[in-house]
């Protein structure tokens, strides 16, 4: 399969860091493609623990990795990792490259959110605060400063002190904020120049070769689908596009180019940030699983909201993102209940509802419809076969694959490398 996309088809953390490091190991380059450091990529590799949350999960493998044109990318975060892994014995400078066309998030999208979450008050979407949505907004209109800009001194002054100037009349006279310094924001942005221009280019050309080769190009998806800026349960999203149509754009790929599409989900469901979660648990049987499933939001550390599987979600992520085969996560913190239920359709009104809904409003009229299946009680984390797990837990990965119309290809059952069945 030369070129292979992993996205999440959930509300994020669905466990895309242990599966892109899985198939990175057979890859050629891995290539991310939309998003910032609002992601957080986890694996445990014996007792050590490497999160990610700009560089793709590959160059944990040694492999090159790109961070394409649809990324929103905080240099002082990529610095920051690139010293991290570095001390850690990870190899970074020699293996990235980055997007001229990819976005910067600079100090006012950060102070900008913060004001904009605190405004909105019981409203607030609940971000990372990693100044996401405001730099895409930037982007989208048209004023946004990109990798490339760094190129050019004269050019990047003048586009600082304009956009600048802009966003200090917001601080102040909108958020009543404190205001930034243009000369420290350009000044900084030289310095991070010297340290990262030599790795800034076309990424797409690197892709392109690497596909006219026949090597293994793998795309590495952040968030999930229910957090897409269109297909999500807006507003509670994410400011990009996590969906596989997104690689195309994102990476400057044909979409032709796609092979394969695997869908990461968790054997249940979770959220971090606000909006709704049909599936949701009480919180007495949520904590007995947060502390097994690590269910902490690897960017923020915020406990996760916890709920049962929801066959509608992951169905229409079947749909929407072309899903050809699955990846469950976290099986192995399901072996303590004597029962599962599992969502297996809403209703509204009475009425059976055919697809998840788009808008919040409907969704909040909805009812979700349980089926009950055995439990399993067992530990798992060893089993290395897909025959070899407890009867009840494959019946369980069947059902997945009935109601969400996609087959299993991955289960994986513990956090460390390693600990996973492939079928
Ligand atoms: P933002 O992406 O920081 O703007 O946050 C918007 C929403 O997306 C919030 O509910 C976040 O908690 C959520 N979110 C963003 N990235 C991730 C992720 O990688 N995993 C889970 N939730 C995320």
């Amino acid at each position: 399969m030369p070129a292979r996309v992993v996205v999440g088809s959930q509300w994020g953390d669905e466990g895309k860091g242990r599966v892109v490091d899985l198939l990175a190991a057979d890859a050629d380059v891995v290539v991310r493609y939309q998003g910032g450091n609002n992601a957080g990529h986890t694996v445990w590799i014996g007792e050590q623990k490497f999160a990610v949350h700009l560089i793709p999960m590959g160059v944990l493998r040694g492999k090159p990795c790109l961070l394409g044109a649809g990324m929103v990318i905080d240099l002082d975060v990529l610095l920051e990792e690139e010293s991290e892994l570095g001390s850690r014995g990870v190899p970074v400078r020699g293996n990235i490259r980055i997007s001229e066309n990819a976005h910067l998030i600079l100090q006012y999208h950060k102070l900008i959110e913060a004001a904009e979450e605190e405004r909105r008050g019981e409203r607030a979407i609940g971000t990372t605060r990693r100044g996401i949505g405001p730099a895409y907004e930037d982007k989208a209109a048209r004023r946004g400063i990109r990798m490339g800009d760094l190129r050019d001194s004269d050019a990047l002054a003048e586009k600082v002190d304009t956009v600048v100037t802009y966003k200090n009349l917001l601080l102040k006279n909108v958020y009543k904020s404190p205001t930034v310094d243009p000369d420290k924001i350009y000044n900084d942005l030289r310095v991070l120049h010297d340290h990262f221009g030599e790795m800034v280019c076309d990424t797409s050309l690197i892709v392109q070769e690497a596909l006219d080769k026949g090597q293994r190009v793998l795309f590495e998806g952040a968030h999930g689908t229910m957090l897409d800026i269109d297909w999500g349960t807006y507003p509670y999203v994410t400011s990009s596009n996590p969906l596989s149509g997104e690689v195309a754009a994102g990476a400057g790929v044909s979409p032709k180019a796609l092979d394969q599409i695997t869908g990461v989900t968790k054997a249940y469901t979770t959220r971090v940030g606000a909006g709704p979660f049909p599936t949701e648990m009480a919180e007495e049987i949520a904590a007995s699983m947060r502390d097994a499933g690590g269910e902490f939001g690897s960017t923020t550390g915020r406990a996760r909201r916890i709920g049962w599987f929801d066959a509608m979600v992951v169905k229409k992520s079947v749909r929407l993102n072309g899903i050809d085969s699955l990846a469950i996560t976290h099986l192995d913190v399901l072996g303590r209940f004597d029962e599962i239920p599992v969502c297996v359709g809403y209703r509204c009104g009475g009425e059976e509802v055919s697809d998840f809904p788009n808008q919040i409003e409907e969704l909040a009229r909805c009812e979700p419809v349980y089926e009950t299946l055995p439990g399993w009680r067992a530990d798992t984390s060893q089993v290395k076969r897909f025959g070899d797990l407890p009867e009840n837990a494959r019946a369980y990965v069947r059902r997945i694959e009935e109601l969400v119309g996609a087959p299993v290809s991955h289960v994986l059952v513990g956090r460390q490398r390693g600990q996973d069945i492939v079928l």
